[in-house]
């Protein structure tokens, strides 16, 4: 297959070439140079000159790397056919390929990889107000065109409306590409109440076989328990998954707001890909204990709340259609607001002097605590296209050691004013029962 696409690939350069030389450059600056590099160049004409397809492994993106190869061999034999149509949607999609080749790259567990940056989709089912399908979707459809590949959803996100939505969105050709994060065992009445947490083994093929009608998919990436049921030891909610897996209708493990030692004992029955878990600027507690630990297994982070539901963007402003949505965050109410924002104001004045907004700053902080082990997706919540535009430019934001003090000096640990949940679901979590404060 490597010499096909080889030499497929050398004779689509040189037309490529002739379309202009943007197309090219991207093709000789992204990922592709780990394939192919340029042999000549005169004005817009450069010829690719292939590598061997061994020669400089990175770690960690195999996956990505056998899927860019695949897509550009498809394109390459289309080429070929020298139709005007087709080689325009062909460099289209080179185009998109390459920004999904250009995201940097993230680890979870042994073997998943996705782009560093990740959509929550909680936003696109009323989560902070209203919101329009059509432009969830247009979001989705834009992340997943940009690179985002990790998909957070849970059951109870708009009692089943978010896994529909996404069940519309994701085009079966993209199924392969996207990897599916879905949350079980939230429980709520039917007024909208938290009644609890249900991890028993046998509501699990109840609550996957849903999901998956809802999803219109045959498989989750990666199935987890919202939280740690008090009731039922860990081991056994694990093992009702992991026998999922063994049917083939989930390929991965992953957990949700659980301390150190409920992860150790999780993942002693099935490795655990990944912890879903707040993580930024406001919220450090996971740094204590939970980020070591994980660490220490090979489990990956997947960091929620990394612009504090929308507080360390910059741009949140009260209203009174928002209190109804935010307003049983302690962080948001009077008293504590007042703090938190006098903070996202310090936080301006950095982001100015990189060129870029607060939420992206607040986004490549939580990036950054994940580069050097490649271990931590930054999962922002986002319903219109705007903000994945920004979320995606934030992933190619290098932070410099002096960047990271100067932050750490506007916002250090714990000046954040107010707990991060209202006391009734600070109580679900297992996480703060192990960590620390803040
Ligand atoms: N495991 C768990 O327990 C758990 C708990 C909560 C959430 N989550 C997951 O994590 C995801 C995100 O977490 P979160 O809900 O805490 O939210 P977040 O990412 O901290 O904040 C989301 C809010 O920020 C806004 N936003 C995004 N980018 C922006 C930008 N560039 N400028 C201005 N505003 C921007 C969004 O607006 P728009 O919607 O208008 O784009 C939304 O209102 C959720 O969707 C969910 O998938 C998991």
């Amino acid at each position: 297959m490597g010499h096909r696409v080889e030499r497929g690939i050398e004779s689509l350069a040189p037309d490529l070439a002739d379309q202009g030389g943007e197309v090219l450059q991207l093709l000789v600056g992204g990922r592709l140079r780990r394939h192919f590099e340029p042999r000549a160049s005169t004005g817009h004409r450069t010829v690719l000159s292939p590598q061997r397809p061994s020669s400089s492994p990175v770690p960690g993106n195999d996956r990505a790397d056998r899927l860019l190869r695949q897509e550009l061999e498809e394109a390459a034999t289309l080429w070929t056919r020298n139709d005007q149509g087709v080689r325009l949607q062909i460099l289209t999609s080179v185009t998109s390929l390459l920004s999904v080749s250009r995201m940097e790259q993230r680890t979870l567990g042994a073997d998943v990889c996705v782009g560093a940056v990740g959509l929550g989709c909680a936003g696109m089912s009323g989560a902070y107000g209203r919101s329009a399908d059509e432009q969830s979707i247009a979001t989705f459809r834009n992340a997943l065109d940009a690179g985002i590949t990790f998909i957070d959803t849970a059951d109870h996100y708009g009692m089943g409306h978010n896994e529909t939505l996404i069940g519309q969105a994701l085009r079966p050709a993209d199924r392969d590409r996207a990897v599916v994060s879905v949350k079980f065992g939230a429980l709520f009445g039917v007024d909208g109440s938290v009644r609890g947490i249900n991890g028993r083994p046998d509501a699990i093929p109840n609550f996957l076989g849903y999901s998956l009608q809802r999803l219109g998919t045959d498989y989750v990436d990666i199935y987890r328990p919202a939280r740690l049921d008090p009731v039922v030891p860990i081991e056994e909610t694990v093992g009702a998954v992991a026998e999922m897996v063994q049917k083939g209708y989930v390929r991965g493990i992953g957990l949700s707001e659980v301390g150190a030692e409920t992860i150790r004992r999780a993942h002693a029955v099935h490795p655990i890909t990944d912890v879903q878990i707040e993580y930024s600027l406001f919220s450090r507690d996971v740094e204590d204990e939970i980020l070591p630990t994980c660490r220490e297994l090979g489990i990956g982070v997947t960091a929620y709340g990394v612009l504090a539901q929308g507080m360390l963007t910059g741009t949140w402003r009260p209203s009174a259609g928002d209190a109804r949505h935010r307003g049983h965050l302690p962080r948001f109410a009077a008293g504590n607001i007042e703090t938190n924002l006098a903070l996202v104001e310090r936080l301006r004045e950095i982001a100015t002097s990189r060129s870029a907004t607060v939420a992206q700053l607040a986004i490549a902080w939580v990036l950054a605590q994940g580069r050097v082990h490649r271990d931590i997706v930054a999962l922002v919540g986002a319903s219109r296209p705007r903000s994945i535009a920004e979320a995606v430019d934030a992933a190619g934001l290098r932070l410099t050691e002096d960047d990271l003090d100067a932050i750490e000096q506007a916002v250090p640990r714990g000046a954040v004013a107010g707990e991060r949940y209202a006391p009734a679901l600070l109580a679900l979590l297992d996480s703060e029962r192990t960590g620390g404060r803040r």
